[in-house]
């Protein structure tokens, strides 16, 4: 199949045409079962394993050895789906809380929801690509790293100097969600897409763990945000969405670039 290409077809269709062990990196950002659009609708959470574990089933043998695989949801769902991946023999990571400062949910009955999940798998345990250096992030306290910057801060004997490109990447991640980001005089803006996710944070997933001209597939693809990233990273991308009008607009943000 054509790389750096967006095929509008069913998942499993689209999954079936790829070869087996091609793929560096799978990031998936599949429906929720929350009733967010018609796509996101299942009769039982069993319906929902169900689709979610078929595909799945494909990713994993479409990734290389060495391939990693990223997977948002729900943190109930992510219980489920950790398990089944574990269970299939790849390798946990991180359990990746996506903290949205400025989400709203309004509950009285239980704690409010701010964040979403993301799961990091690796197929093998030891070799994969993690690249720690490129996704470094800054250190909250500037005057503790001025000082220790000259002198350094004695730790366990030895003395440690601050990385003047920041600290090691933590698993949870701030970002704001799109929706609340595009703002016309102070009120959102009705979106083409329920659920596009922020370029920042995809970005981190493939500067940690593909390299320049790896293969990312962007699975469930929406609005292209993977597809889009992974070209502005000079990685090469293949997608996939059944919506012909999201396959419109992700042709419209790749050729963008
Ligand atoms: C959560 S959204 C992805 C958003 C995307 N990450 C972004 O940043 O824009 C899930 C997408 O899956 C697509 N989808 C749902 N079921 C599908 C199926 N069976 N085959 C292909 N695409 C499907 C929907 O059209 C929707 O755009």
């Amino acid at each position: 199949m054509e790389v750096n290409k967006i095929y509008c077809e069913d998942v499993f269709s689209f999954l079936d045409k790829l070869e087996t062990a091609s793929i560096d990196l799978a990031i998936i950002d599949p429906p929720y079962n929350l009733n967010r659009d018609q796509w996101d609708v299942f009769k039982t959470v069993d319906d929902f394993m169900t689709f979610t574990t078929k595909y799945l089933d494909k990713v994993i043998d479409l990734l290389k050895p060495t391939g990693s695989l990223y997977i948002f949801n729900t943190a109930f769902n992510s219980a489920m789906i950790l398990n089944y991946l574990h269970s299939k023999g790849m390798h946990y990571k991180n359990w990746i809380t996506w903290y949205k400062k400025d989400g709203f949910s309004a509950c009285r009955k239980r704690f409010c929801n701010n964040q979403e999940t993301i799961l990091f798998f690796t197929k093998s345990d030891k070799v994969f690509t993690f690249n720690c250096d490129d996704i470094r992030m800054p250190y909250l306290s500037d005057a503790r790293i001025k000082a220790a910057q000259s002198k350094g801060i004695l730790k366990n004997g030895k003395r440690w100097f601050p990385n003047p490109n920041g600290k090691l990447c933590t698993d949870v991640w701030e970002f704001p969600s799109v929706r609340l980001t595009n703002k016309k005089n102070g009120k959102t803006i009705k979106q083409k897409h329920p659920t596009p996710k922020p370029e920042g944070m995809i970005e981190r997933m493939i500067l940690a763990s593909s390299n320049s001209g790896d293969l990312v597939l962007d699975l469930f693809s929406g609005t292209g945000t993977t597809a889009y990233c992974s070209k502005k990273l000079g990685r090469n991308f293949i997608a996939c969405d059944n919506n012909k009008d999201y396959c419109k607009l992700i042709n419209e943000r790749i050729n963008s670039i």
